[in-house]
């Protein structure tokens, strides 16, 4: 549809259609199912409400969006189609590892085909608009929401997957596909205090601006069509009522001009942050924020009308935000295809699952998991890969669980999901290892702690645990190495998920223990949705592989790094804790003015008592099965003018034995600031191959830009002065060359 035909439409529409648009409902309303991940009380609309409402919340299957849409479309007078819009995550029915993992990747051109396929299938089954990708960076492992990140703690890797995954998402919107991505959750959700779910976020407007804006920032540019508000609280506002940020930054400085839908329910929670008396107040409060569309409540659709009629909210402000979602469905088209792409459901079961979205699956599970640890046994060659011929006893709750697609993947069923197991038995055959279960994930009181949402998972309550211990070390004892699929369980992460204990749960320690006495070498693999407190893993495990949720083909990920048949290149993007007391932990930290290290009469210093600054394995760490180093580091100049860019070159020596993939990360420092600066930050990467015995230079080009930060009057640009250019295989092991910028 042409713009002026989308204005005469416009024009044609009632006070209340207009409003409708506004108005985002779940799927019980439209007779469907839908998953609620809020409040999930009746929320009082009508029938009449229901029928000029614009979008539809968490409602896919090809049927179900044809029927939905089709009913509504009957009654619709202006025949204006609705929006479906679901959260397709990390996967829609071939499940990826979850975003934090993907991150681990340090591959967004990967990440970026791999979200075409996700797209695929989603818009195959009536999905329109995702709520994906979530940015928020994150540096406090106590959040459950961390795997939903793939960035992890850092701005710079953060901003190149938000892109990644946007363009991956909407690749092809114009020609009817992909699907468009809504970025969220704006802003700064990942900084909750204490990590605690939907907590107060307070930081200064250089550090959100410096930190936690620019993934959201690269959504934006890259396209997305739609940005989501977040839960919390900025300097006070809820973002959802958060003016300056959404209108002052997101529309003005940025240029955002599509439409921002609220959370789930977050207009009506303004009352409970106490900025709302009601919902009058909260609506007025949102529409003046220029957040258009409401999710799962009725605040809009009950008072926008009065407000409009008191003079408190404008007929311009409800035209423009009704614009913007009309703007959508036609940039979508709708007008000509209110189905988009949503087949009929035998066709859309071919979509999904093929063998090719299943390959990219196992692609991206084989690069997102992280080998920590690999020490060297018996023979004297590390414990990983393992020893064809060696017999394995591969034991724990996750050795034959299709529970690590973890718990966001509310489209993707268990069905297909290749477990360790699955995949030990295709290489090894039913006969060539031993398998047990070890233990429960959690012992029946953690389970019960889950609250009654666990019911969801329709587990019965674990037993005694001492008969599968006791299992599990017979199975040991008939083998020449343990492999234990440990973890936490899927709710213990994800929304409303936050922990202060990060330590294994349930029996796994005392399972983990009992094997390790047994003398013979152990590898821990572990399923988890973030990091976790691995000082007791440690002396336990010859090897520690993190596999993170990793999705449908995670089993075959797991053998495929087991048996060496692929050679791990996961490095981690969030700082792994020594102790649950150091969060937030990120290695971007500001030098104080009493260093560790320094010596203050013994005593006063940066520190803890009793616990390192840094954490157990830093961002960017990693292992793999080839060793390698980085050499002979040389800048094309020993300084940078205005405009101007230097080139950084290092080499990249591959010892051997085999051949394998690094990232190559670039951090810089800048030394004196007006404001404290952070001791590194990363400003490049580059996932490296190289044979063995090769050496490859890898190159970076350092310009301005790269320099530029908020300043202390809130300007934005570089400082002259002398900067640590820092090249390195992970976050703490760099070489270093200084260099100037001279303005
Ligand atoms: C979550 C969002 C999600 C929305 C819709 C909320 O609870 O915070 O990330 O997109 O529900 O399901």
């Amino acid at each position: 549809m042409k713009d002026a035909e989308l204005h005469a439409l416009l024009d044609q529409m009632t006070l209340e259609e207009k409003i409708g648009q506004l108005v985002q409902l779940s799927g019980d309303c439209f007779g469907g199912g839908d998953v609620a991940t809020g409040p999930a009380a009746k929320i009082g609309v009508t029938q009449e409400d229901i029928d000029v409402a614009g979008s539809v919340l968490n409602v896919v299957g090809a049927d179900e969006v044809h029927r939905i849409q089709d009913a509504y479309l009957a009654k619709s007078r202006l025949h204006i189609p609705l929006l479906f819009m679901a959260d397709v995550v990390y996967g829609y029915k071939t499940c990826y590892p979850m975003p934090l993992a993907l991150g681990c990747t340090w591959d967004p051109e990967r990440i970026e085909k791999s979200y075409r396929l996700i797209a695929d299938e989603a818009r195959a089954d009536g999905c329109m608009v995702t709520f994906s990708p979530a940015v928020d960076v994150v540096r406090d492992a106590r959040w459950g929401r961390v795997m939903e990140m793939p960035g992890g703690e850092d701005p710079y890797l953060g901003s190149r997957f938000a892109e990644a995954m946007v363009r991956g998402f909407q690749a092809g919107l114009g020609e009817g596909e992909g699907i468009a991505s809504c970025v969220k959750h704006f802003a700064g959700y990942g900084a909750a205090e204490g990590g605690r779910e939907y907590n107060t976020v307070d930081m200064s407007e250089r550090r959100l601006r410096q930190e936690y804006l620019p993934p959201y920032r690269a959504a934006v540019d890259a396209g997305a069509k739609m940005v989501m508000t977040s839960f919390n609280t900025v300097d006070g506002v809820p973002a959802t009522a958060n003016r300056w940020l959404m209108h002052d930054v997101l529309r003005s400085e940025w240029g955002f001009s599509g439409p921002v839908i609220t959370d789930y329910a977050a207009i009506l929670e303004l009352m409970n942050h106490g900025v709302a008396a009601d919902k009058d107040d909260a609506s007025t409060l949102a529409m003046r924020a220029t957040v258009d569309i409401d999710m799962k409540t009725d605040c809009y659709a009950h008072s926008l009308k009065r407000l409009v009629e008191k003079g408190c909210i404008s007929q311009r402000a409800i035209d423009a935000a009704c614009w913007r979602v009309l703007s959508l469905k036609n940039a979508l088209g709708l007008f000509e295809d209110p189905y988009r792409g949503c087949v009929d459901s035998r066709e859309a079961a071919t979509h999904m699952c093929t063998p090719a979205h299943l390959a990219s699956a196992r692609a991206c599970a084989d690069e997102a998991m992280v080998l920590l640890r690999n020490e060297k046994v018996g023979t004297g060659e590390p414990v990983l890969p393992l020893r064809r011929g060696a017999k394995a006893a591969l034991v724990g709750p996750y050795a034959d669980s299709a529970d690590i697609i973890g718990m966001w993947a509310i489209h993707a069923g268990k069905g297909p999901v290749k477990t360790v197991r699955d995949a030990f038995a295709e290489r090894l055959g039913e006969d060539g290892f031993v398998c047990a279960k070890g233990a429960d994930v959690l012992t029946a009181e953690e389970l019960s702690g889950l609250g009654s949402f666990a019911k969801m998972f329709g587990e019965g309550t674990p037993g005694p645990q001492e008969p599968l211990i006791e299992e599990a070390l017979a199975a040991c004892r008939t083998a020449d190495v343990a492999v234990l699929c440990l973890g936490e369980h899927p709710l213990q992460s994800g929304e409303a998920g936050s922990r202060t204990k990060l330590r294994l749960p349930g029996k796994q320690q005392e399972l983990l223990e009992r094997v390790h006495a047994l003398g013979k070498p152990v590898v821990a693999v572990i399923f988890a949705g973030r990091p976790r407190v691995l000082e007791d893993v440690v002396p336990y495990a010859d090897a520690i592989l993190y596999a993170w949720w990793p999705g449908t083909e995670g089993g075959e990920a797991v053998a495929d790094i087991l048996f060496g048949d692929v050679n791990p290149s996961g490095r981690l993007t969030m700082s792994f804790p020594a102790a649950e007391g150091q969060m937030p932990l990120y290695y971007a930290q500001y030098p104080t003015g009493r260093p560790a290290g320094a010596n203050h009469a013994g005593r006063f210093v940066t520190g803890y008592l009793d616990a390192p600054n840094t954490g157990l394995y830093p961002f960017g760490y990693g292992l793999s099965y080839h060793r390698s180093h980085l050499e002979n580091l040389r800048l094309s100049d020993e300084a940078i003018m205005p405009g101007g860019s230097i080139e950084a070159v290092v080499d990249l020596v591959n010892e051997g034995p085999v051949a394998g993939t690094d990232v190559v990360q670039l951090y810089l420092h800048d030394r004196v600031g007006s404001i404290t600066r952070p001791i590194k930050e990363l400003k490049g990467f580059e996932r490296a191959e190289t044979e063995p015995g090769e050496r490859r230079e890898v190159r970076f080009t350092i310009t301005e830009e790269l320099l530029a930060f908020w300043r202390q009057d809130m300007s934005y640009g570089a400082e002259p002065g002398t900067f640590d250019l820092m090249v390195g295989l992970s976050s703490q092991d760099v070489l270093a060359a200084p260099f100037v910028f001279r303005a």
